[in-house]
């Protein structure tokens, strides 16, 4: 009977956390991944194709050999679909990078700022877009690495 009732709890549990999807990476557990703006892609996708697609590609493709240095020792623009990186970072650190650009990871960087270019409410409409362009793990990873600030460090101080 014991036995029963603790499998019983188990599978309580499993249903439990299913129906609310939850994201558990690492044995932490954050909220269920929030649902993208349907407009605010849209914003997005028009902000991308003006400003970012010239570098990382109209289909987010980025440029060819984006992992190594180039003839002149600059990296060219990576993919921003889920072959590329951009998944791996935090809303916070993106935000910083297209706000900033990214020399201040890497001098040699060809990353331009656009803070003067685009309102926040833009770049986040631009990041909408390219998550809308992830899968579902992508999705699920970029998340929890944003609902845990786990990356938040790496931006650097005033
Ligand atoms: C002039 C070319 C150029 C344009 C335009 C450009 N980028 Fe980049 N971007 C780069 C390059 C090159 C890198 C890689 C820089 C490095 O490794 O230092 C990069 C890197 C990044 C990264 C960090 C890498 C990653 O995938 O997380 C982000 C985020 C990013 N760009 C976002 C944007 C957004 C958003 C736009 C449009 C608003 C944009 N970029 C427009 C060239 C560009």
């Amino acid at each position: 009977m014991l036995h029963r009732a603790v499998y019983f709890l188990l599978a309580a549990f499993f249903l439990a956390a299913c129906a609310s999807s939850e994201v558990i990476i690492n044995g932490t557990a954050v909220p269920p991944v929030p649902t993208l703006e349907a407009a605010m892609v849209e914003q997005g996708a028009n902000l991308y194709a003006a400003h970012c697609a010239a570098c990382h590609g109209a289909k987010l493709e980025g440029q060819p050999d984006w992992k190594q240095r180039n003839a002149e020792g600059v990296f060219p623009a990576p993919p921003h679909d889920g072959s590329g990186h951009t998944w791996h970072h935090s809303d916070e650190v993106l935000l910083y990078v297209t706000a900033n650009g990214s020399t201040a990871f890497d001098p040699t960087s060809k990353m331009p700022a656009f803070k003067e270019a685009l309102a926040e409410a833009e770049m986040r409409a631009i990041l909408a877009f390219i998550k809308s362009r992830w899968g579902q793990r992508e999705r699920e990873h970029q998340w929890w690495v944003t609902a845990t600030k786990n990356d938040a460090r790496v931006i650097p101080t005033p």
